[in-house]
């Protein structure tokens, strides 16, 4: 079993959402010792934003590009390749300001490669990653749970179903700006909402 953590948030030693994506990656290696795991963190190694060098790369036929061009396009190869190669997929993500972190923008503009992540058909698009369980451990300062205003969600389960990760579990961790007594609340129950969902 792979199991790919990809941690969004710009913190690295204090980070909730990493912590608590960390401890759903422990909850799986429970049930799965061998379990290999791979770590990404888009903080320490930030992924490039998708700019007019990048798209031109990956419009170009791969035996004409500059030695640049293919530099640029190796580094989503590596990204696609980790997705692929995962049998679980655990999303550390904070919300930053109503989104996702840019940096989990910049993965998602990676992995999604027409051909490759998904495909067009006359029935419409259909997702060619499949078969693997994700789970999003998301940190809130507020509260937006089930509100117009918590974007994060639909955003990643339309954006995972369109390549096919259709078995998404979210996990919430929300009000952790809201005072000691709340941020207490939100990381009790994000940890109880973890064991409902992997228990031991
Ligand atoms: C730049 C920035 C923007 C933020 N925007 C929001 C927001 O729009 N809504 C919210 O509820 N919390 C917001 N927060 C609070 C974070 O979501 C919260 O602190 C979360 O725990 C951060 O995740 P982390 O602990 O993994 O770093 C923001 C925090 C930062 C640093």
């Amino acid at each position: 079993m792979n199991i790919l953590q990809i941690n969004s948030s710009a913190r690295q030693q204090q980070s909730q959402s990493s912590r608590l994506a960390g401890e759903i990656v422990e909850r799986l290696r429970a049930t799965a010792p061998a379990a290999i795991v791979t770590e990404r963190d888009l903080a320490r190694t930030p992924h490039p934003a998708l700019d007019e060098a990048a798209l031109s790369a990956l419009f170009t036929p791969a035996a004409q590009r500059t030695p640049e061009q293919s530099a640029r396009v190796a580094l989503d190869d590596g990204l696609i390749a980790e997705l692929k190669a995962a049998d679980a997929i655990v999303l550390g993500v904070p919300m930053y300001n109503f989104g996702v972190p840019a940096q989990l923008k910049n993965w998602i503009d990676a992995v999604a490669r027409a051909g490759v992540t998904f495909r067009y058909t006359e029935q419409g698009p259909v997702g060619l990653v499949q078969g693997k369980k994700v789970y999003v451990a998301l940190t809130r300062g507020g509260q937006y749970r089930n509100t117009p205003a918590d974007t994060q969600v639909p955003y990643l389960r339309t954006f995972l179903g369109f390549i096919g990760l259709t078995d998404v579990t979210f996990i919430y961790a929300e009000g952790l700006a809201m005072g000691a007594e709340a941020e207490q609340k939100a990381l009790a129950s994000a940890q109880a909402q973890i064991e409902e969902a992997l228990p031991a």
